[in-house]
């Protein structure tokens, strides 16, 4: 069996993001055969642009339009701001509408927020989004409510959201496996 390659991008850039955390525990919970590998950098993209895009992408859009294109799977890792994501991670997403890196890709989307609704706001809009781009998002997408209980000092404790993250990248690898 070939190795997965999956690829998260974290929509926070907040030193304990609850997010971030998230992301890099579902980098060590990933099944045998996958290996997910977590971008948080997406601050250094530039605000998208039509024209940029015609003329000539730069260089760091290039390389994130690239490692979308070689991920089998995508993790999108989001914060809840004023109802939807954040505004970096929906820039990153706007860079590959065009290039259509994530028609028909499996991705997956995981919220972790500190009230009782896990992001749910965000976690529709993004499903809105994706879908839009042709993506095939994944129905086991996870929220994680009451996040700070839940992940302490940039570590996941919770037992419940572990399994939960085990089982979101089960089915991520499953998607990969089945042709949609
Ligand atoms: C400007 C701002 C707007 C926010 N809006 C929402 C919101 O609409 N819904 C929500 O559940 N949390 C909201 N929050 C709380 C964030 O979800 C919370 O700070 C979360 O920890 C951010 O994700 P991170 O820990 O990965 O950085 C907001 C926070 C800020 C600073």
């Amino acid at each position: 069996m070939t190795t997965l390659n999956f690829v998260a991008l974290c929509g926070s850039l907040r030193a304990g993001s609850l997010n971030s955390a998230v992301a890099h525990a579902a980098a060590a919970l990933c099944p045998p055969g996958v290996v997910l590998t977590v971008d948080n950098g997406l601050d250094a993209l530039p605000f998208f642009n039509p024209d940029v895009e015609q003329a000539c992408p730069p260089p760091v859009v290039a390389a994130h339009r690239a490692r979308l294109a070689a991920a089998d799977a995508v993790l999108l890792a989001s914060p809840e701001y004023a109802r939807g994501t954040s505004g970096m991670l929906k820039n990153a997403l706007e860079w590959v509408v065009g290039s259509g890196d994530l028609v028909d890709k499996p991705v997956a989307v995981v919220t972790a927020s500190p009230s009782t609704t896990g992001g749910d706001r965000a976690q529709a809009w993004l499903a809105e989004t994706l879908g839009m781009m042709g993506a095939r998002v994944l129905p086991e997408s996870l929220r994680i409510p009451l996040a700070t209980n839940k992940i302490t000092d940039g570590r996941v404790t919770d037992e419940e959201t572990l399994a939960s993250l085990r089982d979101l990248l089960e089915a991520m690898a499953r998607a990969c496996r089945t042709v949609s």
